[in-house]
């Protein structure tokens, strides 16, 4: 018997028999419109797509997002705000129809039929028109849309003053450079008075600004160590004028190596 002979061959119905050429498909019923999606049109969005990219770069490089200053919780008077772009949705929640007992209204159920509205649209409104007039209730509920999350960010930034807002929040500069000589005598005398509000390395803590990058005699720190200033309360510093001495040395030299 002669091998193969009778035998049936079958075939992967996963290999077509015949090789196709990349042509369009007929588009003939939309005039104009005979593009392939692969890879021509999706060549073209790829394009556009990577200029917007290499743009938004090229701007976050250029111009870096300012940042405020260390988050300090003991701060009560500080209001936190979202980013400009969720400004809107911030805003919502000031009504009276959003917020308190409706408070998920407005937290989830109107920006929710909104956003799930743009996400059903395509389902909702199927008609072939390509012309805004040809579906006037998605481009009416788009427009509504957009005029109110203009509206809302509008007013909600227009109630901030920015301007004293970014000097109130000011970064504070680092100050790793320093070194703090912890052997100094002036620093054990630091230690048991000022350190609980000042921080361990003199850089600040939540309740109290750093001591680094003053400019300030040591004259003037004896003083604030005896009588406050400002928020710091009075007699922070308990012990002998010889021991001030050090204390008031220790801190300007630490502000003479930054410096
Ligand atoms: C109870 C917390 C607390 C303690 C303890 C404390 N301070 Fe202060 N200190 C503050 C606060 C708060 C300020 C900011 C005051 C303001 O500007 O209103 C401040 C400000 C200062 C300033 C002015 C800083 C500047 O930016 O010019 C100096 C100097 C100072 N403290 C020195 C000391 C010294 C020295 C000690 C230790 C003897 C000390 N402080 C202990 C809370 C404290």
């Amino acid at each position: 018997m002669h091998k193969g002979k009778g035998m049936k061959f079958v075939g992967d119905s996963r290999i077509s028999a015949e090789r196709k050429p990349n042509i369009p498909k007929d588009y003939s019923e939309y005039p104009g419109r005979t593009e392939a999606f692969w890879p021509n049109f999706l060549l073209k969005e790829w394009l556009a797509g990577s200029v917007f990219l290499v743009g938004f770069m090229s701007l976050t490089l250029a111009h870096p997002s300012p940042l405020e200053g260390m988050a300090d919780p003991t701060n009560a008077g500080y209001i936190p705000l979202p980013d400009w772009y969720f400004l809107f949705l911030y805003e919502l929640l000031k009504y009276d129809f959003a917020s308190g007992p409706f408070i998920l209204l407005g937290i989830l159920v109107i920006p929710g039929l909104a956003f799930g509205g743009l996400l059903l649209a395509p389902f909702l409104d199927k008609g072939p028109g390509r012309r805004p007039h040809q579906r006037p209730i998605a481009v009416g509920m788009m427009l509504l849309g957009l005029a109110s999350v203009i509206w809302l960010t509008y007013e909600s930034a227009s109630h901030v003053d920015w301007a004293q807002r970014a000097e109130a929040n000011k970064p504070i500069p680092p100050s790793e450079e320093v070194e703090i000589d912890k052997q100094d005598p002036g620093y054990a005398i630091y230690e048991s008075n000022c350190m609980t509000c000042h921080g361990g390395d003199l850089s600040g803590g939540a309740a109290a600004p750093p001591l680094i990058g003053i400019d300030r005699s040591a004259e003037e720190i004896a003083k604030i160590a005896r009588e406050g200033i400002g928020t710091m309360p009075a007699d922070q510093f308990k012990g002998s004028d010889e021991e001030l001495k050090k204390l008031t040395d220790f801190i300007v030299s630490v502000n003479e190596q930054a410096n």
